[in-house]
Parts: C-alpha cells; sequence; structure tokens
C-alpha cells in the first residue's frame, strides 16, 4: 500500500535527535524547573540550555523568549499581550492581512469585540500584501501590526521586514508569524525591527504542542495565564521540559541545514509540478501563490473542473496524505478564506490542494503522487 506524507506544512515526523532528545530529558527523573532542589535544577538547566540555543539561532537574547504550548497560544500572546498594554496609551487599532492564520484572525474577531479596530489588509492575487496598503493603514493610533512571515496555504512571504519599519516608526507594537517560514527562511531579530514573533516546534520536525513567542526587550505586553513566575512572569504554567529540549534540538539541526533543506524541498516541488505537467498536461492545473517571493516547500494546486474533496479523499484512498487548505478548515468544506482574499474565481479556490514537503520525502514519490492524480481526475472527468 502506498504511503506518502505531502503535509508537512499541517506537521512534521519528528527527526529522530529530536526524539532522542526528548526521551533524553523525559527519562532523566523528576524535577520541575521552577523548584529549588538538584533535581529542578536539573530540569531548570535544560530549558535554559534549549532557550541560549534558540536565541543564538534567532539573534535575540535569550531573556527574550518565551515557551509556550503551541503556534496558536504564540499569536494569541502576543496579540492579546501587545494589544491590551497598548491600550492603556490611547491605541486601539490592530493593522493585520486578510490571509493570517485563524490563529491570528480569530484571536482579532475576539479583540474587536473587546472594542479594538481591525483593519484588514487586502492581498492581490499571489496572496501578496503591499507595503503601501500598510503605510496607509498604520497610524499612530494603531495598537499592534500582525503580519505573517510565509503563508501556511499557498506558500507566499510577505514584506513583513518593511512594514515593521513602517510600523516602528508609529509607535505601533510589530508581531510576526513565523510558524511556517522558520526553518525554511532565514530570520535575524537583531536586523528586522520585530517586537513579538511566534514560532512552532512541530513544523521543524519537533514535537507538536510546543511553542515559542519572542518578546523584544521593552515591547509593552501584557501576559494571558496567570499563576506561576514562569517565563519571567510572561507565561505562567510549569515549561513541557523534554518538549522544550526537543525543539530546540529540531531547530539546531534545521538552522544549520537550512540551504540543504530548501533545496531538498525545492527538488521535490520541482520534480512534482514537472511530472503533473507530464502526466495531465500544463492546461489542467494552476499553481496559485507567488512565483517568486514564496517558501520552497508548498505547492498550492488547482486542479480546474475537480473538488478539491474529492480529490483529497481520493488521495487518503490511494495512501497520498495532502490538504485543502489548513488543517483546521480542511475537511470542513468552508472554501480557504486565503484563497478568497485572493479574488481568484470560484473554480480554482473550489479545487485547490496543497500539496507540502520536507524531510524524507523523495523525488520518487513526487513522481508517484503525479501518477495517482492523474489516475484519479481521468476517473472522476469520465464520471
Ligand atoms: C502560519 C501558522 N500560524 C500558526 C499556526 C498554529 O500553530 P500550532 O499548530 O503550533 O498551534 C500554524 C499551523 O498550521 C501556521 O501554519
Amino acid at each position: 500500500m502506498t504511503s506518502i506524507y505531502f503535509d508537512h506544512a499541517a506537521t512534521t515526523p519528528m527527526r529522530a535527535e529530536a526524539i532522542s532528545a526528548y526521551a533524553d530529558a523525559a527519562g532523566a527523573g523528576p524535577g520541575n524547573p521552577s523548584s529549588l532542589h538538584a533535581f529542578g535544577r536539573s530540569a531548570r538547566g535544560r530549558v535554559t540550555a534549549a532557550r541560549d540555543t534558540l536565541a543564538q539561532l534567532l539573534g535575540c537574547s535569550p531573556s527574550e523568549l518565551v515557551f509556550t504550548g503551541s503556534g496558536t497560544e504564540s499569536d494569541n500572546t502576543a496579540l492579546f499581550g501587545a494589544a491590551r498594554a497598548q491600550r492603556a496609551k490611547g491605541r486601539t487599532g490592530i493593522v493585520t492581512s486578510s490571509v493570517e492564520h485563524h490563529a491570528v484572525l480569530h484571536a482579532c474577531d475576539k479583540l474587536k469585540e473587546e472594542g479594538f479596530r481591525i483593519t484588514l489588509l487586502p492581498v492581490d492575487e499571489t496572496g501578496r500584501v503591499a507595503v503601501s496598503e500598510a503605510e496607509q493603514a498604520i497610524d499612530d493610533t494603531t495598537a499592534v501590526v500582525s503580519i505573517m512571515a510565509g503563508n501556511n496555504e499557498t506558500g507566499t512571504l510577505q514584506p513583513y521586514a518593511e512594514i515593521a519599519q513602517i510600523a516602528k516608526n508609529r509607535g505601533a507594537v510589530m508581531h510576526v508569524d513565523a510558524v511556517q517560514a522558520f526553518g525554511y527562511e532565514p530570520i535575524d531579530l537583531q536586523s528586522v525591527p520585530v517586537d513579538l514573533l511566534s514560532v512552532s516546534a512541530h513544523k521543524i520536525n519537533g514535537p507538536q504542542g510546543v511553542g515559542l513567542l519572542f518578546v523584544r526587550r521593552g515591547t509593552p505586553f501584557q501576559p494571558l495565564l496567570y499563576g506561576g513566575n514562569q517565563e519571567r512572569a510572561r507565561r505562567a504554567g510549569t515549561e513541557n521540559v523534554a518538549g522544550i529540549a526537543a525543539f530546540a534540538e529540531a531547530a539546531r539541526l534545521s538552522a544549520g541545514d537550512l540551504d540543504a533543506r530548501r533545496s531538498h524541498a525545492e527538488q521535490i516541488r520541482q520534480a512534482f509540478l514537472q511530472a503533473l505537467e507530464t502526466e495531465l498536461g500544463r492546461d489542467a492545473f494552476v499553481l496559485n501563490g507567488n512565483a517568486v517571493h514564496r517558501l520552497p516547500h508548498i505547492a498550492n494546486i488547482s486542479f480546474l473542473g475537480l473538488n478539491s474533496e474529492t480529490m483529497l479523499m481520493n488521495l487518503d484512498l490511494a495512501g497520498v496524505a495532502a490538504s485543502a487548505g489548513s488543517a483546521c478548515t480542511s475537511g470542513s468544506l468552508q472554501p480557504s478564506h486565503v484563497l478568497t482574499a485572493m479574488n481568484l474565481p470560484r473554480e480554482r479556490v473550489q479545487s485547490a490542494i496543497r500539496f507540502s514537503f520536507g524531510l524524507g520525502n523523495t523525488t520518487a514519490e513526487a513522481e508517484k503522487t503525479a501518477k495517482i492524480v492523474a489516475t484519479i481526475s481521468a476517473r472522476l472527468r469520465n464520471r
């Protein structure tokens, strides 16, 4: 039975070294990083080592990093934390884009109920925000600007560094959701004026349920969770020691071979597109997203005339895992908010499939999947 995993944007398999780091920390015995005794100090040492590694990779101080329970929690903590703190200064505007992950958009819906004004920047037909739109929308009443680094459905990259400069000039806090881009795009917090940045371990072959939030020193911020003083009182709750150790190991390895990861993903993507062209013909599909400013591991493809849910079900039956959009919306038959915001024709939105590649995938798998797609496509068209 075929078993091909082309859904790395949803989650990635943990790499062996991260599993070892996890097992090593989990098997080291009890120890709450907040306890003062030797067991606690040992656990704290692991968290500190992981924080140091991640800080070095991101170009920030270890004290500027807050471990969370997911990318979603990092996004929510960033938005609620900065927006509520900025309100004290009379700033009540939030500027974000229409293609953000729901972790950002649904948090903004909630902030709207709290009285914040939400401005959703439009995108072009490739899913990219124009810097000029941000320039117009951000003013001295803006509390927070939240723009993602790379989109999880199309892979389109945003000009977040330019937008961060505008936010800085106008006194707004800048948040970047880098959950999908981290591990593929270099991020250097020393050179971009970003105040808050979200990352998630399970997108880079680390464990699920571990996130990270960068909070630049001096950023207006209120915690989302109250309790103990963990994470310098910015996120209460006992840290996931083993998960954090495994996250740092996965991040260290993915940063070390960033170029190799990029070219590997690019190679699989190219092989897949080439094979689709051979099997289906160039006119049977359209690639969605930006051709230049894009992540290397995502291919969002509309198979014109076919329905994405039907295609996905058939791919699953044939042993191929892909997705209709973000993991949260797939299966719900809701048209993708990202492709809709790109103003694509209905037919393109309703027939889109996201294939996303990663560690362990081969060009042979890409070629095989293209053949499977062609077989399914012929069957569905002849019905
Ligand atoms: C861009 C983006 N932001 C946030 C998230 C949420 O991350 P997590 O799954 O760790 O909650 C995801 C996950 O798909 C994502 O792709």
